[in-house]
Protein backbone atom coordinates (compact mmCIF):
# COMPACT_ATOMS: atom_id res chain seq x y z
CA UNK A 1 0.00 0.00 0.00
CA UNK A 2 1.23 3.69 -0.68
CA UNK A 3 0.67 6.64 1.64
CA UNK A 4 1.08 10.00 0.27
CA UNK A 5 0.95 12.41 3.34
CA UNK A 6 0.34 16.30 2.49
CA UNK A 7 2.03 18.02 5.94
CA UNK A 8 4.02 21.27 6.27
CA UNK A 9 5.64 19.21 9.03
CA UNK A 10 6.92 15.86 7.39
CA UNK A 11 9.72 15.60 9.64
CA UNK A 12 7.12 14.95 12.84
CA UNK A 13 6.75 11.44 11.49
CA UNK A 14 10.25 9.83 11.21
CA UNK A 15 10.50 8.52 14.64
CA UNK A 16 6.86 6.99 14.55
CA UNK A 17 7.52 5.44 10.90
CA UNK A 18 11.08 4.17 11.68
CA UNK A 19 10.78 2.32 14.66
CA UNK A 20 9.10 -1.31 15.68
CA UNK A 21 6.31 -2.59 13.44
CA UNK A 22 5.77 0.24 11.23
CA UNK A 23 9.48 0.18 10.62
CA UNK A 24 9.34 -3.74 9.83
CA UNK A 25 6.72 -3.10 7.29
CA UNK A 26 8.32 -0.46 5.57
CA UNK A 27 11.71 -1.64 5.29
CA UNK A 28 9.97 -5.29 4.06
CA UNK A 29 8.30 -2.53 1.45
CA UNK A 30 4.71 -3.77 2.60
CA UNK A 31 4.15 0.22 2.97
CA UNK A 32 5.43 3.02 1.62
CA UNK A 33 5.07 6.48 2.98
CA UNK A 34 5.83 9.80 1.11
CA UNK A 35 5.06 13.34 1.62
CA UNK A 36 4.13 16.71 0.15
CA UNK A 37 4.48 19.89 1.61
CA UNK A 38 1.62 23.06 0.47
CA UNK A 39 4.91 25.04 1.50
CA UNK A 40 6.90 23.71 -2.09
CA UNK A 41 3.92 25.50 -4.04
CA UNK A 42 4.27 29.02 -2.26
CA UNK A 43 5.68 31.65 -4.71
CA UNK A 44 6.22 35.14 -2.61
CA UNK A 45 9.14 35.36 -0.52
CA UNK A 46 7.87 34.53 2.28
CA UNK A 47 6.57 31.05 1.00
CA UNK A 48 3.19 31.90 2.86
CA UNK A 49 0.32 29.27 2.77
CA UNK A 50 -2.46 30.57 5.07
CA UNK A 51 -3.99 34.14 5.20
CA UNK A 52 -6.71 35.65 7.53
CA UNK A 53 -10.26 34.27 7.42
CA UNK A 54 -12.93 36.07 5.33
CA UNK A 55 -15.37 37.30 8.06
CA UNK A 56 -12.97 38.08 10.75
CA UNK A 57 -11.82 35.99 13.78
CA UNK A 58 -9.02 34.47 15.05
CA UNK A 59 -5.98 32.99 13.66
CA UNK A 60 -5.48 31.91 9.88
CA UNK A 61 -6.66 29.68 7.55
CA UNK A 62 -4.14 27.40 4.65
CA UNK A 63 -4.94 29.34 1.53
CA UNK A 64 -6.47 27.04 -2.05
CA UNK A 65 -4.10 27.73 -4.27
CA UNK A 66 -0.72 26.07 -2.38
CA UNK A 67 -2.73 23.35 -0.59
CA UNK A 68 -4.48 22.39 -4.12
CA UNK A 69 -0.96 22.56 -5.64
CA UNK A 70 0.11 20.12 -3.57
CA UNK A 71 -2.91 18.00 -3.62
CA UNK A 72 -2.62 17.89 -7.75
CA UNK A 73 1.08 17.30 -7.52
CA UNK A 74 0.51 13.56 -5.98
CA UNK A 75 0.93 11.71 -8.80
CA UNK A 76 -1.35 8.11 -8.83
CA UNK A 77 0.57 5.19 -9.57
CA UNK A 78 -1.08 3.50 -12.73
CA UNK A 79 -4.53 2.02 -11.95
CA UNK A 80 -4.49 3.04 -8.41
CA UNK A 81 -7.00 6.41 -8.33
CA UNK A 82 -5.92 7.68 -5.12
CA UNK A 83 -8.82 7.98 -2.13
CA UNK A 84 -8.38 11.74 -0.70
CA UNK A 85 -8.76 11.96 3.21
CA UNK A 86 -8.54 15.10 5.32
CA UNK A 87 -8.02 14.89 9.22
CA UNK A 88 -10.29 17.28 10.38
CA UNK A 89 -12.56 17.48 14.33
CA UNK A 90 -14.90 17.87 11.59
CA UNK A 91 -14.66 14.89 10.08
CA UNK A 92 -16.67 11.15 10.82
CA UNK A 93 -15.42 9.80 13.60
CA UNK A 94 -12.42 7.00 12.34
CA UNK A 95 -13.54 3.26 13.51
CA UNK A 96 -11.77 -0.05 13.52
CA UNK A 97 -14.33 -0.72 10.42
CA UNK A 98 -13.35 1.97 8.60
CA UNK A 99 -9.47 1.90 9.17
CA UNK A 100 -10.40 -2.20 7.98
CA UNK A 101 -11.54 -0.80 4.56
CA UNK A 102 -9.05 1.78 3.96
CA UNK A 103 -6.55 -0.89 4.10
CA UNK A 104 -7.65 -2.50 1.10
CA UNK A 105 -6.39 0.41 -1.17
CA UNK A 106 -3.79 0.66 -2.89
CA UNK A 107 -2.87 4.76 -2.34
CA UNK A 108 -4.45 6.51 0.11
CA UNK A 109 -3.68 10.59 0.50
CA UNK A 110 -3.68 11.86 4.32
CA UNK A 111 -4.27 15.63 4.37
CA UNK A 112 -3.17 17.42 7.65
CA UNK A 113 -4.68 20.71 8.63
CA UNK A 114 -2.85 23.36 10.54
CA UNK A 115 -3.83 27.05 12.06
CA UNK A 116 -7.55 27.15 11.86
CA UNK A 117 -7.74 24.53 9.04
CA UNK A 118 -8.22 25.00 5.32
CA UNK A 119 -10.02 27.04 2.67
CA UNK A 120 -13.63 25.03 2.32
CA UNK A 121 -13.27 25.13 -1.28
CA UNK A 122 -10.05 22.57 -1.35
CA UNK A 123 -12.19 20.59 1.05
CA UNK A 124 -14.86 21.07 -1.46
CA UNK A 125 -13.12 20.14 -4.92
CA UNK A 126 -10.15 17.89 -3.40
CA UNK A 127 -11.00 15.95 -0.51
CA UNK A 128 -13.07 12.74 -0.71
CA UNK A 129 -13.57 12.43 2.93
CA UNK A 130 -13.04 13.73 6.51
CA UNK A 131 -11.97 11.81 9.50
CA UNK A 132 -11.64 13.01 12.90
CA UNK A 133 -9.69 10.95 15.43
CA UNK A 134 -11.78 11.80 17.83
CA UNK A 135 -14.04 14.99 19.71
CA UNK A 136 -10.77 17.02 20.61
CA UNK A 137 -8.92 19.83 18.74
CA UNK A 138 -4.67 18.93 18.08
CA UNK A 139 -2.55 21.49 16.63
CA UNK A 140 -2.60 20.12 13.39
CA UNK A 141 -3.52 16.85 11.75
CA UNK A 142 -0.19 15.23 11.38
CA UNK A 143 -0.74 13.24 14.57
CA UNK A 144 -4.47 12.38 13.22
CA UNK A 145 -2.04 11.03 10.11
CA UNK A 146 0.49 8.98 12.13
CA UNK A 147 -2.61 7.39 14.19
CA UNK A 148 -4.61 6.00 10.57
CA UNK A 149 -1.24 5.24 9.08
CA UNK A 150 -0.58 3.15 12.75
CA UNK A 151 -3.91 1.71 12.79
CA UNK A 152 -4.12 0.80 8.55
CA UNK A 153 -0.74 -0.61 8.62
CA UNK A 154 -2.06 -3.90 10.90
CA UNK A 155 -4.43 -5.12 8.44
CA UNK A 156 -1.91 -5.00 6.00
CA UNK A 157 -0.95 -8.96 4.66
CA UNK A 158 2.31 -10.03 6.77
CA UNK A 159 2.91 -6.85 8.82
CA UNK A 160 1.68 -8.67 12.13
CA UNK A 161 3.54 -11.61 12.68
CA UNK A 162 0.54 -13.89 13.62
CA UNK A 163 -2.36 -13.66 11.28
CA UNK A 164 -5.15 -13.62 13.27
CA UNK A 165 -3.82 -10.68 16.13
CA UNK A 166 -5.58 -7.87 14.04
CA UNK A 167 -9.00 -9.55 13.96
CA UNK A 168 -9.22 -10.87 17.61
CA UNK A 169 -9.49 -7.42 19.03
CA UNK A 170 -11.24 -4.69 20.52
CA UNK A 171 -13.54 -3.58 17.72
CA UNK A 172 -13.13 -6.28 15.88
CA UNK A 173 -16.46 -8.15 16.56
CA UNK A 174 -17.81 -4.87 18.10
CA UNK A 175 -16.96 -5.01 21.56
CA UNK A 176 -14.29 -3.82 23.85
CA UNK A 177 -11.12 -6.64 24.54
CA UNK A 178 -11.10 -9.63 26.88
CA UNK A 179 -8.36 -9.28 29.78
CA UNK A 180 -4.81 -10.87 28.90
CA UNK A 181 -2.48 -12.28 31.56
CA UNK A 182 0.64 -13.72 31.22
CA UNK A 183 3.36 -15.37 33.57
CA UNK A 184 3.70 -14.98 36.56
CA UNK A 185 0.04 -16.94 37.88
CA UNK A 186 0.51 -15.06 40.79
CA UNK A 187 1.06 -11.26 40.78
CA UNK A 188 1.57 -9.29 44.57
CA UNK A 189 -1.52 -11.54 44.95
CA UNK A 190 -3.29 -11.37 42.26
CA UNK A 191 -3.88 -14.49 40.62
CA UNK A 192 -4.68 -15.22 36.74
CA UNK A 193 -8.28 -16.51 36.66
CA UNK A 194 -8.35 -20.23 36.91
CA UNK A 195 -10.44 -21.20 33.63
CA UNK A 196 -7.37 -20.01 31.45
CA UNK A 197 -5.20 -22.78 32.89
CA UNK A 198 -8.05 -25.58 32.10
CA UNK A 199 -6.76 -26.25 28.51
CA UNK A 200 -10.67 -25.87 27.58
CA UNK A 201 -10.73 -23.87 24.11
CA UNK A 202 -14.27 -23.80 24.41
CA UNK A 203 -14.93 -22.67 27.71
CA UNK A 204 -11.85 -20.00 27.56
CA UNK A 205 -13.78 -18.52 24.38
CA UNK A 206 -17.11 -18.72 26.63
CA UNK A 207 -14.87 -16.70 29.57
CA UNK A 208 -13.39 -13.93 26.96
CA UNK A 209 -16.59 -13.29 25.38
CA UNK A 210 -18.48 -12.92 29.14
CA UNK A 211 -15.81 -10.41 30.11
CA UNK A 212 -15.64 -8.67 26.51
CA UNK A 213 -19.15 -8.03 27.01
CA UNK A 214 -19.00 -7.09 30.67
CA UNK A 215 -16.27 -4.77 29.79
CA UNK A 216 -17.75 -3.06 27.05
CA UNK A 217 -21.36 -2.80 29.25
CA UNK A 218 -19.01 -1.21 31.89
CA UNK A 219 -16.46 1.11 29.79
CA UNK A 220 -18.70 1.86 26.16
CA UNK A 221 -22.66 1.07 26.82
CA UNK A 222 -22.97 3.09 23.22
CA UNK A 223 -21.22 0.49 21.36
CA UNK A 224 -23.66 -2.63 22.79
CA UNK A 225 -26.59 -0.68 21.06
CA UNK A 226 -25.17 -1.81 17.58
CA UNK A 227 -24.91 -5.97 19.05
CA UNK A 228 -28.04 -7.10 17.27
CA UNK A 229 -27.71 -10.83 19.37
CA UNK A 230 -26.72 -9.46 22.55
CA UNK A 231 -29.89 -7.09 22.38
CA UNK A 232 -32.09 -10.09 20.96
CA UNK A 233 -30.50 -11.94 23.64
CA UNK A 234 -31.73 -9.41 26.41
CA UNK A 235 -34.95 -9.15 24.95
CA UNK A 236 -35.25 -12.80 25.30
CA UNK A 237 -35.47 -12.38 29.24
CA UNK A 238 -37.66 -9.27 29.24
CA UNK A 239 -40.73 -8.34 30.20
CA UNK A 240 -43.19 -5.57 30.57
CA UNK A 241 -45.97 -5.20 33.19
CA UNK A 242 -48.08 -2.98 32.89
CA UNK A 243 -49.89 -2.07 36.39
CA UNK A 244 -53.87 -1.09 36.92
CA UNK A 245 -53.49 -1.85 40.57
CA UNK A 246 -51.34 0.34 42.64
CA UNK A 247 -51.34 3.36 40.65
CA UNK A 248 -51.74 6.97 41.69
CA UNK A 249 -54.93 8.82 41.18
CA UNK A 250 -54.90 12.93 40.42
CA UNK A 251 -54.74 13.50 43.94
CA UNK A 252 -51.78 11.09 45.17
CA UNK A 253 -54.61 8.15 46.19
CA UNK A 254 -53.84 4.83 45.45
CA UNK A 255 -56.28 3.50 43.21
CA UNK A 256 -56.76 1.12 40.62
CA UNK A 257 -57.33 1.80 37.02
CA UNK A 258 -59.88 0.19 34.53
CA UNK A 259 -57.93 -1.35 31.56
CA UNK A 260 -57.55 0.31 28.38
CA UNK A 261 -58.37 -1.58 25.06
CA UNK A 262 -55.96 0.07 23.22
CA UNK A 263 -52.48 -0.65 25.86
CA UNK A 264 -53.55 -4.59 25.52
CA UNK A 265 -53.01 -4.20 21.80
CA UNK A 266 -50.47 -1.56 21.11
CA UNK A 267 -48.04 -2.69 23.89
CA UNK A 268 -48.51 -5.97 23.18
CA UNK A 269 -46.91 -4.93 19.13
CA UNK A 270 -44.27 -3.26 20.56
CA UNK A 271 -42.96 -6.12 23.29
CA UNK A 272 -43.36 -8.27 19.69
CA UNK A 273 -41.53 -6.24 17.63
CA UNK A 274 -38.49 -5.68 20.45
CA UNK A 275 -38.79 -9.74 20.59
CA UNK A 276 -39.27 -9.21 24.43
CA UNK A 277 -40.12 -12.40 26.56
CA UNK A 278 -43.62 -11.69 27.39
CA UNK A 279 -46.44 -8.39 28.63
CA UNK A 280 -47.98 -9.12 31.90
CA UNK A 281 -51.12 -6.50 32.41
CA UNK A 282 -52.14 -6.36 35.85
CA UNK A 283 -55.62 -6.55 37.55
CA UNK A 284 -56.94 -7.17 41.15
CA UNK A 285 -60.17 -7.20 39.76
CA UNK A 286 -61.18 -10.19 38.27
CA UNK A 287 -64.06 -8.90 36.22
CA UNK A 288 -61.00 -6.51 34.90
CA UNK A 289 -59.05 -9.41 33.88
CA UNK A 290 -62.11 -11.13 32.07
CA UNK A 291 -62.44 -7.71 29.78
CA UNK A 292 -58.52 -8.35 29.27
CA UNK A 293 -58.94 -12.09 28.25
CA UNK A 294 -62.03 -10.74 26.19
CA UNK A 295 -60.45 -7.23 24.24
CA UNK A 296 -57.56 -10.11 23.33
CA UNK A 297 -60.26 -12.36 22.16
CA UNK A 298 -62.45 -9.59 19.88
CA UNK A 299 -58.64 -8.28 18.33
CA UNK A 300 -57.68 -12.10 17.76
CA UNK A 301 -60.84 -12.54 15.54
CA UNK A 302 -60.74 -8.76 13.85
CA UNK A 303 -57.29 -9.82 12.95
CA UNK A 304 -57.90 -13.61 11.42
CA UNK A 305 -60.62 -11.88 9.85
CA UNK A 306 -58.24 -9.69 8.05
CA UNK A 307 -55.72 -12.22 7.72
CA UNK A 308 -52.66 -10.48 9.88
CA UNK A 309 -51.38 -13.34 11.29
CA UNK A 310 -48.09 -11.90 12.24
CA UNK A 311 -50.15 -9.66 14.31
CA UNK A 312 -52.01 -11.99 15.91
CA UNK A 313 -48.97 -13.79 17.13
CA UNK A 314 -48.33 -10.61 19.30
CA UNK A 315 -51.37 -11.37 21.19
CA UNK A 316 -50.08 -14.78 21.95
CA UNK A 317 -47.19 -12.59 24.29
CA UNK A 318 -49.65 -11.37 26.38
CA UNK A 319 -50.49 -13.12 30.22
CA UNK A 320 -53.36 -11.50 32.42
CA UNK A 321 -52.37 -11.88 36.19
CA UNK A 322 -53.72 -10.15 39.70
CA UNK A 323 -50.52 -8.54 40.99
CA UNK A 324 -47.33 -6.96 40.29
CA UNK A 325 -46.17 -9.46 43.11
CA UNK A 326 -47.56 -12.47 40.61
CA UNK A 327 -45.75 -11.60 37.59
CA UNK A 328 -42.65 -11.22 39.50
CA UNK A 329 -42.75 -14.31 40.95
CA UNK A 330 -44.15 -16.02 37.46
CA UNK A 331 -40.62 -14.55 35.85
CA UNK A 332 -38.95 -15.97 39.15
CA UNK A 333 -40.13 -19.48 38.71
CA UNK A 334 -39.74 -19.48 34.76
CA UNK A 335 -36.03 -18.11 34.63
CA UNK A 336 -34.70 -19.58 38.16
CA UNK A 337 -33.75 -16.91 39.70
CA UNK A 338 -35.64 -13.70 40.83
CA UNK A 339 -35.91 -10.93 37.80
CA UNK A 340 -34.42 -7.40 38.06
CA UNK A 341 -37.21 -4.92 38.74
CA UNK A 342 -37.14 -1.62 37.03
CA UNK A 343 -39.95 1.06 37.41
CA UNK A 344 -40.90 3.62 35.41
CA UNK A 345 -41.92 7.43 35.69
CA UNK A 346 -42.56 10.55 34.12
CA UNK A 347 -41.05 12.08 37.18
CA UNK A 348 -37.42 12.05 37.79
CA UNK A 349 -36.55 9.25 40.82
CA UNK A 350 -34.23 10.02 43.61
CA UNK A 351 -31.04 9.49 42.24
CA UNK A 352 -30.20 6.57 44.12
CA UNK A 353 -32.24 4.53 42.02
CA UNK A 354 -32.33 6.22 38.95
CA UNK A 355 -30.51 4.62 35.80
CA UNK A 356 -30.33 5.79 32.07
CA UNK A 357 -31.37 3.69 29.72
CA UNK A 358 -28.24 2.59 27.94
CA UNK A 359 -26.40 2.21 31.41
CA UNK A 360 -29.55 -0.09 31.84
CA UNK A 361 -29.28 -2.05 28.82
CA UNK A 362 -25.67 -2.58 29.55
CA UNK A 363 -25.61 -3.64 32.64
CA UNK A 364 -28.69 -6.07 32.03
CA UNK A 365 -26.13 -7.51 29.24
CA UNK A 366 -23.49 -8.06 31.59
CA UNK A 367 -25.85 -9.73 34.03
CA UNK A 368 -25.82 -12.81 32.39
CA UNK A 369 -29.05 -14.66 32.39
CA UNK A 370 -30.67 -12.65 35.21
CA UNK A 371 -34.06 -11.59 33.89
CA UNK A 372 -35.53 -8.32 33.25
CA UNK A 373 -38.87 -6.75 34.39
CA UNK A 374 -40.15 -3.26 33.60
CA UNK A 375 -43.02 -1.98 34.93
CA UNK A 376 -44.96 0.77 33.25
CA UNK A 377 -48.24 2.28 35.48
CA UNK A 378 -51.55 4.19 34.50
CA UNK A 379 -53.52 6.82 35.90
CA UNK A 380 -50.74 9.24 37.22
CA UNK A 381 -48.35 6.70 37.91
CA UNK A 382 -47.00 3.97 39.93
CA UNK A 383 -47.86 3.57 43.71
CA UNK A 384 -45.13 3.65 46.78
CA UNK A 385 -45.27 0.19 47.35
CA UNK A 386 -44.38 -0.74 43.49
CA UNK A 387 -41.79 1.34 43.57
CA UNK A 388 -40.30 0.54 46.59
CA UNK A 389 -40.33 -2.93 44.72
CA UNK A 390 -37.76 -1.99 42.19
CA UNK A 391 -34.34 -2.27 42.63
CA UNK A 392 -33.80 0.80 40.19
CA UNK A 393 -36.25 3.40 38.29
CA UNK A 394 -35.56 4.06 34.65
CA UNK A 395 -34.84 8.30 33.44
CA UNK A 396 -38.08 9.56 32.54
CA UNK A 397 -38.45 10.26 28.90
CA UNK A 398 -38.28 13.72 28.03
CA UNK A 399 -38.78 15.91 24.58
CA UNK A 400 -37.26 18.88 24.39
CA UNK A 401 -40.51 21.20 25.65
CA UNK A 402 -42.40 20.60 28.59
CA UNK A 403 -45.42 18.65 28.23
CA UNK A 404 -44.97 15.52 29.90
CA UNK A 405 -48.24 13.48 29.46
CA UNK A 406 -47.33 10.39 26.66
CA UNK A 407 -49.68 7.96 26.94
CA UNK A 408 -48.49 4.40 28.64
CA UNK A 409 -48.46 2.80 25.40
CA UNK A 410 -46.54 5.51 23.86
CA UNK A 411 -44.03 5.67 26.10
CA UNK A 412 -43.77 1.75 26.59
CA UNK A 413 -42.80 1.85 22.98
CA UNK A 414 -40.41 4.47 22.95
CA UNK A 415 -38.62 2.83 26.09
CA UNK A 416 -38.49 -0.24 24.48
CA UNK A 417 -36.58 1.22 21.13
CA UNK A 418 -34.29 3.01 23.36
CA UNK A 419 -33.44 -0.25 25.18
CA UNK A 420 -33.45 -2.59 22.37
CA UNK A 421 -34.01 -0.24 18.92
CA UNK A 422 -31.10 -1.01 16.25
CA UNK A 423 -29.08 1.57 14.61
CA UNK A 424 -29.84 1.98 11.04
CA UNK A 425 -25.91 0.60 10.33
CA UNK A 426 -26.21 -2.52 11.49
CA UNK A 427 -26.29 -5.53 10.29
CA UNK A 428 -29.52 -7.54 10.00
CA UNK A 429 -30.00 -10.47 12.26
C1 LIG B 1 -6.42 23.69 15.33
S1 LIG B 1 -7.08 22.50 14.26
C2 LIG B 1 -8.41 23.39 13.48
C3 LIG B 1 -9.66 23.28 14.26
C4 LIG B 1 -10.85 24.00 13.61
N1 LIG B 1 -10.74 25.42 13.73
C5 LIG B 1 -12.14 23.53 14.28
O1 LIG B 1 -12.55 24.16 15.26
O2 LIG B 1 -12.72 22.51 13.83
C6 LIG B 1 -5.87 22.38 12.96
C7 LIG B 1 -5.86 21.07 12.22
O3 LIG B 1 -5.58 19.99 13.09
C8 LIG B 1 -6.15 18.79 12.63
N2 LIG B 1 -6.98 18.23 13.72
C9 LIG B 1 -7.28 18.83 14.87
N3 LIG B 1 -8.03 18.04 15.65
C10 LIG B 1 -8.23 16.89 14.98
C11 LIG B 1 -8.94 15.69 15.25
N4 LIG B 1 -9.61 15.50 16.39
N5 LIG B 1 -8.93 14.70 14.31
C12 LIG B 1 -8.27 14.89 13.14
N6 LIG B 1 -7.59 16.01 12.82
C13 LIG B 1 -7.56 17.00 13.73
C14 LIG B 1 -6.94 19.15 11.37
O4 LIG B 1 -6.16 18.80 10.25
C15 LIG B 1 -7.13 20.64 11.51
O5 LIG B 1 -7.29 21.27 10.26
Amino acid sequence: MRITVVTLFPEMFASVLDASVLGKARQAGLVTVDFVSPRDFATDKHRSVDDTPYGGGPGMVMKCEQMMAALESVVADEGAKPHRVLLSPVGKSLTQARVRELAELAHLVLVCGRYEGIDQRVIDLGIDESLSIGDYVLTGGELGAMVMIDAIARYLPGVLGHSESAEDESFSDGLLEYPQYTRPAVFRGLEVPEVLFSGHHARIQEWRKQRSVERTAEHRPDLIAAQVEILAELASRTYVVLAHHPVLDRNGKTVTTSVTNFDIHDIARSCATYALAGYFPISPIALQREKIARIIEIWRKEIRQAGADARGRALAGIEVMSSVEDAIEQVRARHGQPPWVVATSAQPATPDKLVDFAILRAERVAAKDRPLILILGTGWGLGPSVISLADQMLAPLRGPGNFNHLSVRSAAAAMLDRLFGIPLASPPL
